[in-house]
């Protein structure tokens, strides 16, 4: 089975998509993580973030994985743990530019759907309904006010020390749903059979328990 969960971003998506994976005993992939991951590579390499040919380069010298731990699940680049640095500001605000390079998508579409040939699987990203699992028996369009997932990425980053203001999340965010749903390969975009979710004022439970009545019907 596939659970195909897409939306802008910090709408909940991976938050969700975890918890149901876990409660379904099925995998569970994020996408976005493999594009940071590959905007890190870029940046540690110093590689512009457009320089298609050059990060293509890195794609085969690094190997991306996952691996579950206590704390949850890891992403690696070769056998260095990357999961904080895959979070930062820098990472987070290029990640956009990476991702909307054609080359790099079609690598990772390839391995996105190589993961969902493993078994049973929950993968969030911005196209998983519309091009990664076309044919996923379930689909979900997850949305959110501007302002609440602004709060939600400002929690976030008050529990890290990173200081930075609501005003300017609200910015970025809207910039960067601007730059998914623009670009010219797989935008970020409501696939036709998907079921829209607004996770506005919504508990995590809440939203829990919708997607599992979703998912029984
Ligand atoms: O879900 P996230 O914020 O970790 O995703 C990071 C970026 O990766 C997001 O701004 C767009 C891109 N992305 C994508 O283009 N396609 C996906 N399937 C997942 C993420």
């Amino acid at each position: 089975m596939q659970i195909a969960i897409d939306g802008p971003a910090s709408a909940g998506k991976s938050t969700i998509a975890k918890l149901i994976a876990k409660e379904l005993n099925f995998i569970y992939s994020d996408t976005g993580a493999m594009y940071r991951a590959v905007t890190l590579m870029a940046k540690l390499n110093n590689v512009k973030y457009n320089d298609e040919e050059n990060i293509l380069l890195l794609m085969d010298k690094f190997k991306i994985s996952f691996k579950n731990s206590v704390e949850g699940q890891r992403v690696f680049i070769n056998d260095q743990d990357v999961s904080e640095e895959i979070r930062t500001v820098e990472i987070t605000n290029n990640v956009s530019e990476v991702s909307a390079l054609p080359i790099v998508r079609e690598r990772l579409v390839e391995e996105q759907r190589r993961i969902a040939q493993e078994g049973d699987v929950v993968m969030d990203g911005r196209d998983i309904g519309t091009t990664v699992l076309p044919n996923a028996e379930v689909k979900i369009f997850m949305i959110a006010s501007v302002h609440e997932r602004a709060v939600r990425r400002f929690k976030e980053y008050e529990s890290k020390g990173i200081d930075v203001s609501l005003e300017t999340l609200e910015k970025e965010i809207e910039d960067r749903d601007y730059k998914d749903s623009h670009r010219k390969i797989s935008p970020l975009k409501k696939a036709k059979d998907a079921i829209e979710l607004d996770t506005t004022g919504l508990s995590i439970d809440q939203v829990v328990q919708k997607v599992i009545d979703i998912i029984k019907k």
